[in-house]
């Protein structure tokens, strides 16, 4: 698929069908995500990819009830995956801190579209959630308290297929050209 048609395919879903998402499918938005690049080539990126429909619905409740339920919409889908960023490596972090930047959540951020955009090929709905109980997420699925958890990913065939025109800025907006 061109790329600018795939750009504009991939869309935030919030409404998902329950039937399942072959695990191949799965795979491959992982792989996708595992070939990021990253900061001195770091990978500070972890997935915990929840599928068995208990754990799922564990986590989640855990993650959007009361003051998340903004977000309740992904308790449907079959699949929630969890980003989550390891401890920063040395080099990165040091260049980071020089620079003023957090290389490592730029990572996250490239490594997820990635995903994401993998989903969108395979007719996959997603959505980046960056709200959610965190300390509770990790209460079920006991992280280690050197994983924190960045953004949320539920995964799953979108209830309603059509394709939103997307609200952007416009080129000119966004671009200086010299
Ligand atoms: C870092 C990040 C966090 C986001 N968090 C949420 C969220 O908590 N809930 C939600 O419904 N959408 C969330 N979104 C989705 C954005 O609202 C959405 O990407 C944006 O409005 C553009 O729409 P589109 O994804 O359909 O193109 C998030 C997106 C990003 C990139």
């Amino acid at each position: 698929m061109d790329f600018l048609e795939l750009s504009k395919l991939r869309q935030s879903c919030r409404s998902f069908s329950s039937k399942p998402v072959p695990k191949e499918m799965v795979e491959k938005c992982l792989e996708a995500a595992r070939l990021a690049p990253s900061a001195c080539n770091s990978q500070p990126w972890r997935f915990i990819v929840v599928s068995s429909p208990e754990v799922r619905e564990k986590v989640a409740e855990a993650a959007f009830s009361g003051k998340y339920s903004m977000n309740e919409f992904a308790k449907k889908a079959p699949v929630i995956i969890i980003v989550a960023r390891d401890k920063d490596k040395l080099v990165p972090a040091v260049g980071g801190m020089f620079m003023g930047t957090n290389f490592s959540l730029v990572d996250i951020g490239i490594a997820v579209e990635h995903l994401v955009l993998a989903a969108a090929e395979q007719g996959i709905g997603t959505c980046y959630l960056g709200i959610f109980d965190e300390k509770d997420i990790k209460k079920v699925l006991k992280l280690p308290r050197n994983l924190k958890i960045e953004l949320v990913v539920p995964m799953g065939y979108p209830e309603n297929e059509t394709i939103r025109v997307k609200s952007r800025k416009l080129l000119d907006e966004i671009i200086t050209r010299i």
